[in-house]
């Protein structure tokens, strides 16, 4: 598997988180060799360090949000929390049986989360810190005028969070 290498794209213009997102990416380029996230000692050791690291983190981007009144605080700390129980999901299997393909599943279902979690999540968090707005997709409920969608879908209620129900298709 491929490493993942910082790009500027990534940036979410503060300079500690762009650190941190960097750090995370790196406990996880560990698991890009072949032969090394073949060995357990070296996947537990990622999974041990990313559970610490993204602790850390994510308490900083949470008081971070709290400081500039974020709206979404509430959603966005749901997404943390979804990641914290996936790492130690981990380090419970971890305890047990050992496979070979454990680190590359970890490095890909994990490089995968924090990638769309920083272009998709934190990059909102960037966008209102810079301009003070939730962006065109929230423009209603930063006006007042709905309440704030979840991030995500709940499952079976269609993609887009900000539009309703679809209609119901009528037999003719
Ligand atoms: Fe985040």
């Amino acid at each position: 598997m491929t490493r993942i290498e910082w790009n500027d794209f990534l940036s979410v213009g503060h300079a500690k988180i762009d650190e941190d997102h960097k750090h995370l990416l790196e406990i996880l380029n560990r698991l890009a060799d072949s032969e090394e996230r073949r060995k357990r000692d070296v996947v537990a050791k990622a999974v041990n360090d990313m559970a610490a690291y993204a602790s850390e983190h994510f308490a900083r981007e949470e008081e971070l949000m709290k400081a500039i009144n974020y709206p979404l605080l509430a959603e966005h700390t749901e997404r943390h929390k979804e990641l914290t129980a996936k790492v130690a999901a981990w380090q419970r299997k971890l305890t047990g049986r050992w496979h070979p393909w454990h680190g590359g599943t970890f490095f890909a279902v994990l490089a995968h989360w924090l990638v769309s979690h920083i272009l998709d999540d934190d990059r909102l968090v960037a966008d209102f810190r810079r301009t003070g707005r939730v962006g065109h997709r929230f423009r209603k409920q930063a006006a007042g005028k709905e309440p704030f969608p979840a991030l995500r879908p709940a499952p079976g209620k269609g993609l887009d969070p900000t539009r309703g129900p679809r209609p119901r298709r009528v037999a003719a």
